[in-house]
């Protein structure tokens, strides 16, 4: 009989890669999501494996509901949290609540269940602006946004739950996500949707700003590699290139192959506070490498054109508030 995994903000941007591809490679695959009273399940709503996965809309923060979510799960992979950086300098407590006591909820509802398996996901937000590079799992926390000090939390209360009472868990660390459907509040939508309207010059952050992107199929492929791997309980494991590129660079290669929009420029409402400003990020995949059969496949080239010929098709299904920052 085929697993039972439960993905908890499964109705989001990876998550609902995540559900697909875990029903593609046979699993039974139980979506949990934020309740709402249309029953909308974001962007599983049309996917055409809606009918092969189970939903179950509940609230993260609600212990019950966590608990008979995962209740006949073998495995519970927890994406749910509020990962909007902007919004973690206006509403603190929100992400305390979402992403620390949610993550309690899942580690203590899969501790009383005896889950064979909990996945944690991580950000690599937590490390703040690289103080070497490349950055291994070793590499000094420093957590420069409200976002990231939930995501330490929650981290280190996951690693306590293995230390104290032995569960299953591993934390998968996530550097930057890309590909289709993520919010156009994240930087390669923001440019692509821009230059797609053919906005002169397109509105960006800081464009010194350098990160690690995975394309999503990719990190879906990380996180099944993670799941099959029997070394690393208890441990934390980035998922990155390890290769890095400026928004500067990432624009003009947008530009490039969009060729509407001809230029950028810094748009202030964009800059995060000074010192919360996280520089540099590159991770070092030598941990993934050694432990899981993983590589990344999809080069960023090749990512951008993905995701260009995905929202060119798609971009209706964005409200126009979401270009606001
Ligand atoms: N996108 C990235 O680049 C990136 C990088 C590193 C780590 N991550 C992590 O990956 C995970 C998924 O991120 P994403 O980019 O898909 O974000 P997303 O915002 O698209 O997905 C998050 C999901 O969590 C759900 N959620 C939020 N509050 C909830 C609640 N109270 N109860 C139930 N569900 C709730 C949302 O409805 C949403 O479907 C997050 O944990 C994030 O920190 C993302």
């Amino acid at each position: 009989m085929s697993k039972k995994i439960l993905i908890t903000g499964a109705c989001g941007f990876f998550g609902s890669h995540l559900s697909e591809f875990f029903v593609k490679k046979g699993f039974s695959v139980v979506a949990f999501d934020r309740y709402n009273p249309t029953n909308d399940f974001g962007w599983l709503q049309n996917s055409q494996y809606k009918k092969d996965i189970e939903f179950i809309l509940g609230d993260i923060r609600d212990y019950d509901s966590v608990y008979k979510a995962i209740q006949g799960s073998e495995i519970c992979i927890h994406l749910a949290a509020l990962i909007g950086i902007p919004y973690s300098y206006i509403s603190p407590l929100a992400y305390l609540k979402t992403n620390v006591e949610g993550t309690y909820n899942v580690l203590e509802a899969t501790k009383n269940l005896n889950t064979e398996q909990v996945i944690i996901t991580s950000t690599s937000e937590i490390y703040g602006s690289s103080q070497y590079n490349p950055m291994d799992e070793l590499h000094p926390i420093n957590a420069q946004s409200p976002y990231a000090a939930s995501k330490v939390a929650a981290d280190q209360l996951s690693l306590s739950y293995y230390k104290s009472f032995n569960l299953p868990i591993k934390i998968a660390r996530p550097f930057n996500i890309y590909g289709p459907r993520q919010s156009l509040r994240a930087v390669i939508p923001s440019i692509i949707s821009q230059c797609i309207n053919n906005i002169n010059p397109i509105k960006i952050g800081n464009i010194e700003s350098e990160r690690d992107f995975t394309y999503v199929s990719d990190t879906c492929e990380s996180f099944n590699c993670i799941l099959e791997s029997s070394k690393l309980f208890g441990e934390i494991v980035n998922i990155g290139t390890g290769k890095n590129i400026s928004i500067k660079n990432l624009a003009e290669l947008i530009i490039e192959k969009i060729e509407k929009s001809k230029s950028f420029s810094v748009d202030q409402n964009r800059l995060r506070p000074e010192k919360s400003e996280v520089s540099s990020l590159l991770a070092s995949t030598s941990k993934i490498y050694t432990n899981t059969k993983w590589k990344s496949k999809i080069s960023i080239s090749e990512g951008i054109d993905k995701t260009i010929y995905w929202m060119e098709e798609n971009l209706n299904k964005f409200k126009s508030s979401n270009y606001i920052v």
